[in-house]
């Protein structure tokens, strides 16, 4: 089944993100997984509030360790002792402004798998890279340090695409999930500007087996929009 994962970033704290899982839960959200990963402030209410339904709730990072001196960072562990379904990896802003290398990045997807939390790995090349003819050197690079696991996917999330508007063309996102899938055999979604009019096509894909969600997840209306059309993509 298609997995349509919202990233919230972040935004809404805990009484935005009460709102928004109220309605959420309230929304037809037959024949697709969803995900929504708050920030760690607001995965408390967000697991309360979703009780009770199919919908999964995630945090946007994990350490490695179950606790330990790491000012700062949040265990597998301590996240699944409030019900925390799965956590997200390095996504390209953990990379891009604290430094994250793909070694770390395994180290969190490691920890967190073995605590038995689902998890998103993120991978993805900048526009330079592209533009040098490197994308598929960078996907191999990063996506060589997972393992592969029931519990495990991939999002192949551009960056010049993140947040820009600029969405891969569906021709372009089908060519470099198969070449992801040809390093590691895991399903592998799409991230970077999905919107209610570009996710039918995206989804359409052979090898897009979902999409991970920024500023379109921030709206309930656009948000199920997308989870609609995942839900209509496989059936
Ligand atoms: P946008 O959908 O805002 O481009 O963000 C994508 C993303 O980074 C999801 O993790």
């Amino acid at each position: 089944m298609t997995l349509i994962a919202a990233n919230w970033k972040m935004y809404k704290g805990p009484a935005e993100a009460a709102e928004f899982c109220l309605a959420l839960r309230e929304q037809d959200l037959d024949g697709v997984n969803v995900v929504v990963a708050p920030p760690y402030v607001s995965l408390a209410v967000a697991v309360q509030l979703l009780a009770g339904t199919e919908i999964g709730v995630a945090a946007q990072n994990v350490h490695w360790e179950p606790e330990g001196a790491y000012t700062g960072e949040i265990s597998a562990t301590m996240l699944r002792e409030l019900g925390v379904y799965g956590a997200i990896v390095g996504h390209s802003e953990r990379r891009q402004y604290f430094g994250e290398t793909d070694e770390l990045v395994a180290s969190r997807a490691r920890g967190a798998l073995e605590a038995g939390l689902f998890v998103i790995g993120c991978v993805g090349e900048t526009e330079s890279e592209r533009a040098q003819g490197k994308t598929e050197e960078v996907l191999r690079r990063q996506v060589s340090v997972f393992e592969p696991d029931d519990n495990f996917v991939v999002a192949y999330e551009p960056v010049w695409a993140i947040g820009t508007g600029k969405t891969a063309t569906p021709e372009l996102a089908q060519e470099a999930h198969a070449f992801l899938k040809s390093v590691l055999d895991v399903p592998v979604l799409y991230g970077g500007s999905v919107k209610p009019d570009n996710a039918d096509s995206l989804l359409a894909q052979p090898d897009v087996d979902g999409a991970l969600v920024g500023g379109a997840s921030l709206d309930l209306e656009s948000f199920t929009e997308i989870c609609r059309a995942g839900a209509r993509i496989r059936s």
